[in-house]
């Protein structure tokens, strides 16, 4: 059995050292996983290609509006079922599978909500590295809400909004400010057609998290909107295609899955682009090498608008 460490983590963060409050967190999240042998390796790439040939992944867009609205739907009457409880809130879809990727290369987690742990680890330091003096958080694409829950139990006194156009996600926003009293509103927004009336006032923070993901190459708008409104810093864990070796096998794969699910193209390549041109200043951007069995969602970009 093998364990990430806080070396690990300084190579993937791409940081030299962590507090003593994040290596106790990373203790208790137990990212505990083992190898696979390179028969169990091939046999997991091979299940992986018979799937994308038999085209069994969805492509993501447009027409995927019911599909979410339905889905969220679904968290928010299990969140009100429960009383409430924000666990009901953590997506299904990460630590769906056992297999994980981890330096370009898949092993076997042992604890069951490996991903999701991964994940939440790096969220919570990517909010207190960048996010400890912002006044004002909004979160597109915000889904569950269970990204702005986590920040509302950070910093309680922050103001958050969390953006979604599936409705049941402003439902749960306001049920998180009413029955956990967290400074939370829900708004309906399109990535396809930005609602130019949203203010985003002084000391702002944008976020995405697995969203920007799902527009595939049409991120002109949701852009141009986010640098129109000059928020203070911008943050995104969003797949990035640019980052992926096409010479390693298991990157190869995940570049197959990520082009037939038309997942973000060419985002990175475009915050370069405005770099370039004097628009932005990124801050930091790095790929994990951590993801789920498919793909990494998790290549992290942090940006402030210039001028
Ligand atoms: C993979 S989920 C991620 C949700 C959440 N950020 C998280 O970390 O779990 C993608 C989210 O993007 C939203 N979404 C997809 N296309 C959108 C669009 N055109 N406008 C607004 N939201 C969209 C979906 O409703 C969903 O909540």
């Amino acid at each position: 059995m093998k364990k990430i460490n806080l070396k690990d983590l300084e190579k993937s963060y791409g940081v030299e050292s962590f507090s003593s409050d994040f290596a106790n967190s990373l203790e208790k999240a137990n990212l505990s996983y083992e190898e696979l042998s390179a028969d169990e390796a091939r046999q997991v790439a091979s299940d992986i290609t018979q799937k994308i040939d038999a085209e069994q992944f969805t492509k993501v867009g447009q027409h995927r509006e019911n599909i979410w609205r339905d889905a969220w739907e679904d968290v928010w009457l299990a969140f009100e079922k429960s009383g409430y409880d924000i666990a009901e809130l953590d997506p299904k879809f990460m630590s769906a599978a056992p297999i994980i990727r981890l330096n370009q290369r898949f092993v076997k987690a042992l604890n069951p909500r490996f991903e999701l742990a991964f994940f939440a680890l790096f969220r919570n330091w990517l909010f207190e590295t960048y996010l400890k003096e912002i006044d004002h958080v909004f979160e597109f694409g915000c889904g569950s809400v269970f990204n702005l829950a986590a920040l509302a139990q950070l910093y309680p006194q922050k103001k958050l909004t969390g953006l979604d156009w599936a409705p049941a996600s402003q439902k749960i926003a306001k049920a998180l400010a009413g029955h956990h009293q967290m400074n939370l509103v829900g708004r309906r927004f399109d990535f396809f057609n930005p609602d130019v009336s949203l203010e985003i006032p002084d000391n702002s923070a944008v976020m995405t998290f697995c969203a920007l993901e799902q527009i595939g190459g049409n991120f002109g708008q949701i852009l141009d909107f986010i640098l129109s409104k000059k928020p203070k810093i911008v943050l995104h864990m969003e797949p990035t295609i640019e980052y992926y070796d096409p010479e390693n096998t298991t990157d190869a794969l995940a570049i197959r899955y990520h082009k037939w699910r038309e997942y973000l193209d060419g985002y990175y390549t475009r915050l370069r682009a405005l770099e370039v041109e004097g628009k932005i200043k990124i801050l930091k951007s790095k790929r994990l090498y951590f993801g789920s069995l498919y793909h990494e969602s998790y290549s992290c970009h942090v940006w402030e608008p210039v001028g």
